[in-house]
């Protein structure tokens, strides 16, 4: 469909006609079908921590292959992924695997709707949540006035129960409680907002959420798709010492393969089936295959992964900087630890908010993307997705990714 299967996959965010089709991946390498080489800075959407094919992770696949795809019933290994999770995510004192971040997500609201027993939800504008229907919605011009879908196919009435905030303002979350007090089951949001560039909390915000939360009887879930085991070993939640009451992790645990979990305090997360009533459920949840690539990714990761990510990261954007400074392209860059954001802007310092997303220059990023991957570099195909490094990234490689952004800064500031 479209020639993918996924729709950020397409090159259309970066006017492009066709993606490439990659054909295999080795540590930071990507090839396409026709043997060129790319450095990679997607890591399949953050989920390659270790970079592609970590023989390691390869291995653990293979051998729990060879005890069988799949069984549809538990097994010792969920039970092992779960404490490993536990043990940096004790906030997740109970967790049911699932097979992507959207039922994580999807199920997690379910589970504080039946909490709670209200029904709306605040997100934020420019937080992606996976394609449920309830969070494929996003602000109108009036935020936290108009809750809009934002796909065909989604009713209005479930759009209805999603009240959309701006990122990084609490006064909205303040008017969207005010607007809907004692109905509001949970609010939802990325910690680190990854899916609109890299939009990190400003001080407070986090803080002010838990507080906003707990005095209007709802449940604040962090969804941690991609900041769990990527932004540190606790994820965000340990980075900016705010504790959620649910949690919502995907891409890392599984280490490439499709799981994702959520889970959170007992008290809450005892209302799922077969413990409680909630219904949630999945042929797949917990396939070992999955399990052995998480558990096998999760045993390699340290303290230590986490400060080499963030040497090797500051170094690119350091990096990416000094170029785009010779260059005259008004660039600006926004990273927390190995997620780095670029941002093409001639008006703003930071960029806190969709609204301020919005005012980027698209255009200029779809240059600068075109002439990166003609250098050999492999950027996300969208202005508003986040540049992921991982571990098998050497010095070599930024330093040549470094040289090729030199140029294409050039192009972008030739064209304007
Ligand atoms: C923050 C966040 N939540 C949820 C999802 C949905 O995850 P999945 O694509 O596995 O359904 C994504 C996907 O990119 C995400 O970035």
């Amino acid at each position: 469909m479209g020639g993918v299967n996924s729709p950020v996959r397409s090159f259309k965010g970066v006017s492009r006609e066709y993606p490439i089709f990659i054909s295999r991946a080795k540590g930071s390498k990507l090839y396409d079908e026709d043997h060129n080489e790319y450095i990679d800075y997607v890591c399949s959407w953050g989920a390659s921590i270790l970079g592609s094919a970590d023989p390691r992770v390869v291995r653990a696949v293979k051998k729990a292959a060879e005890r069988g795809l799949g069984f549809g019933a538990a097994t010792k290994y969920e039970v092992e992924l779960a404490e490993m999770i536990r043990k940096h995510f004790p906030s997740m004192q109970l967790m049911r695997f699932v097979s992507s971040g959207t039922e994580a997500t999807m199920s997690a609201a379910r589970v504080a709707r039946a909490f709670t027993k209200r029904e709306k939800i605040i997100k934020f504008d420019g937080c992606y949540h996976g394609h449920a229907d309830g969070f494929l919605v996003r602000g109108g011009s009036g935020l936290a006035t108009f809750s809009i879908a934002d796909s065909a196919g989604v009713s209005e009435s479930v759009a209805s129960f999603t009240l959309v905030a701006r990122y990084n303002d609490l006064k909205s979350v303040e008017a969207a409680i005010e607007r809907s007090p004692n109905e509001i089951a949970a609010i939802i949001v990325e910690p680190v907002a990854g899916n609109m560039g890299v939009v990190p909390p400003v001080e407070g915000f986090l803080k002010g959420l838990r507080r906003l939360a707990d005095e209007c009887g709802a449940l604040l879930i962090f969804d941690e798709v991609i900041t769990g085991f990527r932004v540190s070993l606790g994820g965000a939640q340990a980075l900016f010492g705010v504790t959620p009451d649910i949690t919502c992790l995907g891409k890392v645990i599984g280490g490439g393969l499709n799981i994702a979990a959520y889970g959170g305090k007992e008290e809450v997360m005892k209302l799922v089936s077969p413990l409680g009533p909630v219904y949630q459920a999945g042929t797949l949840s917990g396939n070992p295959i999955a399990v052995a690539a998480g558990i096998s990714t999760l045993k390699l990761l340290s303290n230590s992964t986490y400060n080499r990510l963030e040497k090797i990261s500051r170094k690119l954007e350091e990096g990416f900087k000094g170029a785009s400074e010779e260059s005259g392209a008004r660039v600006l860059f926004q990273r927390v630890g190995s997620m780095l954001g670029i941002f093409f802007n001639d008006k703003l310092n930071a960029i806190r908010n969709y609204d301020e997303v919005a005012t980027c220059d698209r255009k200029s990023y779809s240059i600068f993307f075109g002439a990166m991957i003609d250098r050999g570099i492999y950027l996300p195909p969208s202005p508003f997705e986040t540049i992921f490094v991982s571990t098998a990234h050497s010095d070599r490689d930024i330093e040549r990714t470094v040289q090729a952004a030199a140029e294409s800064f050039r192009s972008v500031a030739k064209v304007l």
